[in-house]
């Protein structure tokens, strides 16, 4: 030890945390392997700890054992909005993480069905997630892969902490484990079950359905159990959005909570990081993937500097199936070693179809590639982020989309763009230039759509501020019904005293709904945009208010937005 000491003089912060600290307590059965500290390979040695922290929203990473689907598309769609939210906010240096998690059981097997090498399986898979998150275009900031070495350089770290903390004990462990959930159940949540396609009885999980086996080995645990009421304490400050779960994670935690296995014998699982100091265990591939978002962080870092390389995550958007490693695994690993907890885990319903959950192990999946060739990437972005549940599940079907499309966007955003334009006859500018002056007469009429349109940045930013994209996107649309309906009602072409104050005012709902859009449609807001000659510079959020920005509307030209669908199913 003391030549490792000696020999990484960068390395003094981490000693000094492994040397300074005694484990709180230890048990008989503890197997504390003397720590080997390893060269964090990406920390900047500055010591900036004032700046102000990245604003970090992470996505899943999402296993390579099958391709993705509209699910997986949905919660990338999500984690997306918050980010762009920032941008709009101004916030340049906000962080979006992404990626896949290549290792586990569920993976090994995967390879193993397919009859391929367990790494090209994962690099070939992860190719087609990575192929979404652009389809999808999401402006992420780093693609992170659980096989890469300096993700395994950072669970190797974080699982010698844990050890050298007390919180890490080995033990006999028997119970059954789901490869499809990769989680052991209690008795209590499996139950023996026909299978339809089979007729076979097999052992499931209750809450999922799917298949577990009786596993009965020795393995390392954590001390899970040392965190319940750290943890009830967590659940009372929020962090968990919406509301909705928390009920059910405070009474599974409540109700009691078991240590946790978190290794597996490397003769079963090979793929997969071994334990630090003990090849003939592997590490459980969610304390692994867990440890993801820290990696992208920086992790470990030289104390201090967390913060300036973004951690703690502002938000991890999850998707509800993998709340509880989240809620409850992943703060209890952060609590053991004293690291800063994520701000929130926004949860978020399910996809199904025909009412059963979409899932690549069941196979009732939509192939998010075709979708998006299909309907356009801003139209699935629109359809999901303004369908898809946070506290409940959302229904797909394609005839719900052609329906979501038609009324928002085409006969709403398309058609109030296409009239306006018309009816200023090429003199939009003339009406905004009047507009903005805000000499010309209104009607009670106008005052009250003209507050509609005041209002309506702030209750985006309520929604967004409160994690709710959906209700966020709702407010948007809202409007713009309002607005087809002031339109019509005013009657501008028919009215000329009205005409200036109404062109002015649907002009300026292109202009705030197009700023305001902009994190949900970036290529359809931006279409909008330019179709209104909006400047560049003045697509902020700060930018939008009513009358905010009297320099727009020069040389309107019409142009089709959204394009009528052909095929109708
Ligand atoms: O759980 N509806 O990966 P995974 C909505 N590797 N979202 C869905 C969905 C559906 N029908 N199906 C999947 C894992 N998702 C782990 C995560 S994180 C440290 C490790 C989305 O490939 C949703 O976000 O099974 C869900 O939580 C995630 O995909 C699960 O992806
Ligand atoms: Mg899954």
């Amino acid at each position: 030890m003391a030549s490792l000491r000696g020999g990484f003089r960068a390395l003094s912060w981490a000693n000094q945390l492994l040397y300074s600290r005694r484990p709180s307590w230890k048990c008989a059965s503890c197997k504390v392997a003397p720590p080997t500290v390893r060269l964090p390979r990406r920390y900047a040695t500055t010591s900036d700890s004032a700046a102000k922290k990245p604003y970090y929203v992470t996505t899943p990473i999402f296993y390579v054992n099958a391709a993705p689907h509209v699910g997986h598309l949905y919660t990338m769609v999500i984690a997306d909005v918050l980010k762009r939210w920032r941008t709009l906010l101004g916030e340049k240096d906000a962080q979006l993480l992404t990626g896949t998690d290549e290792h586990g059981m569920k993976i090994q097997q995967a390879a193993k069905a397919a009859g391929i090498d367990t790494q090209a399986l994962c690099d070939r898979n992860c190719e087609t997630f990575k192929q979404l998150a652009q389809a999808a275009n999401m402006d992420y900031d780093y693609f992170i892969r659980t096989t890469e070495p300096a993700h395994k350089d950072a669970v190797q770290y974080f699982w010698e902490m844990l050890e050298h903390r007390g919180y890490i004990y080995t033990d006999k462990h028997e119970g059954w484990y789901c490869v499809s959930d990769e989680t052991f159940y209690p008795p209590s949540q499996v139950h023996l079950a026909l299978d339809p396609s089979t007729g076979r009885k097999r052992m499931v999980s209750i809450e999922t359905g799917k298949e577990v086996e009786w596993s009965s080995e020795t393995n390392y645990h954590f001390r899970l159990s040392a965190f319940k009421d750290r943890l009830l304490e967590l659940y009372k400050t929020g962090f968990i959005t919406p509301e909705h779960y928390t009920d059910y994670v405070v009474s599974s935690v409540s109700s009691g909570l078991q240590d946790l296995s978190i290794s597996r014998p490397s003769e079963r699982l090979t793929w997969g990081i071994p334990v630090p100091n003990d090849t003939s265990q592997t590490i459980y591939v969610w304390l692994d993937a867990l440890v993801n978002y820290l990696t992208k962080a920086g992790y470990p870092f030289p104390p201090g500097e967390g913060s300036r390389l973004g951690w703690p995550a502002d938000v991890h958007v999850v998707g509800k199936d993998i709340v509880r490693f989240h809620t409850v695994y992943w703060p209890a690993f952060l609590m053991a070693l004293d690291l800063p907890i994520p701000k929130n885990v926004l949860v978020h319903g399910h996809w199904t179809m025909n009412r059963e959950k979409m899932s690549k192990s069941t196979g009732n999946v939509v192939n998010p590639f075709f979708a998006i060739d299909r309907f356009g990437v801003d139209t699935m972005r629109f359809f999901l982020a303004f369908q898809g549940g946070l506290a409940s599940d959302a229904d797909y079907d394609n005839s719900f989309i052609i329906r979501d499309y038609k009324k928002y966007l085409q006969q709403g955003i398309g058609n109030i763009a296409h009239r306006t334009i018309g009816c200023a006859k090429g003199n939009l500018r003339t009406y905004i230039v009047n507009g903005a002056s805000g000499t010309s007469h209104s009607t009670r009429d106008d005052e009250v759509y003209q507050a509609t349109l005041g209002q309506l940045s702030t209750k985006v930013t309520e929604q967004m501020e409160k994690l709710n994209p959906r209700a966020a996107l709702q407010e948007i649309m809202a409007v713009i019904l309002q607005t087809n309906k002031y339109f019509a009602n005013a009657e501008p072409w028919k009215n000329p005293e009205e005409k200036q104050r109404v062109l002015f005012n649907v002009a300026e709902s292109m202009r705030i709904t197009g700023i305001l859009l902009q994190p949900f449609l970036p290529g359809k807001a931006k279409d909008i945009l330019d179709v209104f000659r909006v400047d560049p510079a003045k697509r902020n959020l700060s930018d939008a208010g009513y009358a905010s920005d009297p320099s727009y509307g020069e040389g309107v030209k019409k142009k089709i937005l959204f394009e009528p669908f052909i095929v109708d199913t």
